[in-house]
Parts: structure tokens; sequence; C-alpha cells
């Protein structure tokens, strides 16, 4: 595979796991959280997606999104997801009905090392029934990794369920 072939195999998996995690919680009313704003691309997607009124709380370190696709500020969480995601746990509990990790850069040994930090941060979020969709591997001890939808490739894109 050529990094090109890579690269879309990366975005079509997103969607395809993005769509089936936001029709698979559509009938939860927990907020939703996106960890990793960059472009925006996935927010907008979501943001668009999402037709039933869950929030979209969106958590970055810094704002560098397209104009259309930057967050309100009331539902944008800034500052390192090592201290947002525990200080999220304090305010919404474990509510949230879907949560869309891509924190990730180029580094394969860094992501999985991040994965790794954060996924115990991540797990006590999610509401029971809850989805996790992440373009890394995660490593959670109560969450169920579950099959990938059609269009999505294995080892692309990663779904868990609580
Ligand atoms: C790959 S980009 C996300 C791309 C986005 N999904 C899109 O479609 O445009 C990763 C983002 O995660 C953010 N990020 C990485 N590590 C972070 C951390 N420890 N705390 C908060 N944000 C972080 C980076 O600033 C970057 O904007």
């Amino acid at each position: 595979m050529t990094r090109l072939d890579l690269f879309i195999a990366r975005m079509v998996s997103q969607r395809a796991c993005l769509d089936h995690g936001i029709a698979a919680t559509a009938h939860m009313k927990g907020p939703v959280f996106e960890l990793g704003l960059g472009n925006g691309r996935t927010y907008h997607h979501m943001r668009e997606t999402i037709s039933d009124g869950r929030p979209i709380y969106v958590f970055e370190r810094a704002v560098a999104s397209h104009p259309d696709s930057t967050p309100p500020e009331d539902l944008t969480i800034l500052g390192d997801v090592r201290e947002t995601l525990p200080a999220a746990l304090d305010r919404f509990g474990p509510t949230a009905s879907l949560v869309h990790a891509d924190l990730g850069g180029h580094n394969l040994a860094k992501n999985d090392e991040f994965a790794r930090l954060v996924s115990p941060l991540i797990q006590p979020l999610l509401a029971p029934g809850g989805l996790m969709v992440s373009s890394d591997r995660m490593y959670f001890d109560q969450l169920e990794e579950m099959p990938l939808p059609d269009g999505a490739i294995d080892g692309r894109c990663f779904i868990y369920r609580a």
C-alpha cells in the first residue's frame, strides 16, 4: 500500500465508523465528545450528521480549525486531554453516548503510547451502551471491541462499546 492508499483507507474507515457510531447511539441522550479538533473535518461531519440534538463537546489543546468547522466556545474544552478528560468526568459523569478520538500524528509508536495513556481516562466517561470510535487501537479493560461496519478497513479504525 502506498501512503496515499493508507490515507484514503483511514479516511474512508473513519467516516464509515463515525456514521455507524452516530446511528447506533441515536437513541441515547448523552453528549458526544470529539477528542482532537485539528482541521475540524470529522467535527463538521458529526455536526452535520447528528440530527437528534445531542451536544458535541470538542476537546483540543489549541483551536486551529477551518472557520466552518469551529465549535462554539461553550462547547469547546480547551487544554491537554490528560487534564481535561478527568475534569470532564467530574462535570459530566459516565454520560457520553459517543466518543470519537483522533489525537494522533505521524509517529505510530507515539500514537500507541498516547492511546495507552488516555484509554483509562476515556473509559469512565461512557454511558452504558455508549460507543467509542478511534483512529488508534485503545487499551480498555471494560469496553468491548466491536466488529467494523461495511466500508471500514480492519486496523484503520476501531469501535468499542461500554
Ligand atoms: C489528527 S488531528 C485531528 C483531525 C480531525 N479529526 C479532523 O478531521 O480534522 C489531531 C488533533 O489532536 C490534538 N491533540 C493531540 N494531542 C492532544 C492533547 N494531548 N490534548 C488536546 N488535544 C490534542 C492536536 O492539537 C490536533 O489538533
